[in-house]
């Protein structure tokens, strides 16, 4: 089976359309305002569901899924450079607030990827946290993956909280491999000119306290998270997120103002219309979302991204007023 090429709209939809078939209730994305007094922005799939996996209210539903919007303002200045950094993006993901656990999650990712995407299963690696034998054991003995393929990593990459504080668990996560030829043999899955991590796991069942402390919450839930725009990347087969459908329409508007060519820009004009595609799809996001610009907190930031809209777009030679336009 090959990989299937699909719009950003069917890749949303055939996710959402595998978990409401598995029982999940489709939930929309909730505001980027979050009611999450801790966070400016909602900057994970989670987010809305924090008092559930707390403990905090009750689940309305055993299983979730949601496309949800996201904004991460600590990679902005990677925005453009690289592949696949973002300021705004769609974070796919499905969840069980104390309803299946490791075995099952792990089985629907993997099903997901290689028959729903048709992702080859030799072009993808696995991470699991390096004390989760369990999760270990599951990819080997459950799916098959060969254990040279399986990569345990440490805290940083492989726990992942919400914060400082809060819900909290070990991870694991799907790399694709776009350089399978360069072997199997020493496999560095921090090697972003060969990897991508598209999906990751959260086996969310601590609670972390001021102090560091873990306490198990009450329930084992999952929480997981698919970046729409990887996952676009690799099926559309093109070189960075930037360059998928769900970008590259406002990156050919801001070129067509500026009267260039995209494809034979130089790289700094490359990056100032990438910089261009993310922070317009964020500032209009932040917008609808009832965020006004102005000089404190959720404002500053909107206030900021348009800014850099509007001097990146002197610099491809834009004058006058383009924004509305892109
Ligand atoms: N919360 C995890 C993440 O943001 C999985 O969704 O990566």
């Amino acid at each position: 089976m090959s990989a299937k090429k699909l719009t950003g709209n069917e890749i949303r939809q055939k996710f959402l359309d595998f978990y409401a078939q598995r029982e999940h209730a489709i939930l929309p994305s909730a505001s980027l305002v979050p009611e999450d007094p801790t966070v400016l922005l909602t900057i994970a799939g989670m987010l809305p569901f924090k008092p559930i996996f707390l403990g905090q209210q009750p689940r309305k539903y055993p299983r979730a899924t949601t496309s949800q919007k996201c904004i991460r303002t600590n990679d902005i200045e990677n925005v453009g450079r690289t592949a696949r950094h973002h300021t705004f993006f769609e974070m796919l993901g499905n969840f069980s607030f104390g309803d299946y656990f490791k075995p099952e999650a792990i089985a629907f990712a993997w099903e997901l990827s290689t028959k729903t995407f048709g992702l080859p299963p030799d072009r993808l690696v696995v991470s699991v946290f390096r004390e989760d034998d369990e999760a270990f054991a599951i990819w080997r003995d459950q799916i098959g993956i060969p254990a040279h393929r399986i990569q345990r990593m440490g805290e940083e990459d492989n726990f992942w909280a919400s914060g400082p504080t809060g819900p909290c668990g070990p991870c694991s996560e799907i790399y694709y491999d776009f350089h399978p030829e360069l072997g199997d043999e020493n496999i560095d899955l921090e090697d972003d000119s060969r990897f991508i991590e598209f999906y990751n796991l959260v086996f969310m069942q601590y609670n972390r306290d001021a102090q560091g402390n873990l306490t198990p919450l009450e329930n084992r839930n999952i929480d997981t998270g698919m970046g729409l725009e990887r996952m676009a990347q690799i099926l559309q087969k093109v070189p960075n997120n930037y360059e998928t459908d769900l970008i590259f329409p406002i990156i050919k508007t801001a070129a067509d103002i500026a009267g260039i060519d995209y494809g034979k820009s130089d790289d700094k004009t490359k990056v100032s219309l990438k910089v261009i595609g993310d922070h317009v799809r964020a500032v209009a996001n932040l917008i609808a979302d009832g965020v006004t610009a102005s000089n404190v907190g959720r404002g500053y930031i909107l206030r900021r991204l348009i800014r850099r809209v509007v001097r990146h777009g002197r610099l491809i030679g834009i004058s006058g007023e383009f924004t509305s336009k892109v």
